[in-house]
């Protein structure tokens, strides 16, 4: 069961455990972690899952695709390790993700 600490900046981290095969989107959505909305429903087509994966987990997360890349260029708030939520898979592996969720998404 991954746990992933959401840190909303600005504001207290979130943590929560999440089942293996959940999107970092899904997770947000169950810990009720602000300003993600995933209005597309996990499509990679409106980017208001954005996230910015945690310098040291980035690696193992790893980098967003061609399709996903195209849609977080949209995000004014678009770093280095930026990922949209729907497009990230939880394994095991990533209990304890740091996962930093910018004001605006
Ligand atoms: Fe729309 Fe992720 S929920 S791109």
């Amino acid at each position: 069961m991954p746990k992933v600490l959401f840190e909303p900046e600005g504001e207290a981290t979130i943590e929560v455990d999440a089942l293996e095969d959940m999107t970092l989107m899904e997770a947000a959505l169950m810990g009720g972690v602000p300003h993600i909305l995933a209005s597309c429903g996990g499509i990679c087509s409106c980017a208001t899952c954005h996230v910015v994966i945690a310098d040291e987990w980035a690696d193992l997360i790893g980098k967003a695709n061609e399709e996903e890349s195209e849609m977080l260029d949209t995000v004014a708030s678009r770093r280095p390790h930026s990922r949209l939520g729907c497009q990230v898979k939880l394994a095991n592996a990533h209990d304890g993700v740091r996962v930093i969720v910018p004001g605006e998404s």
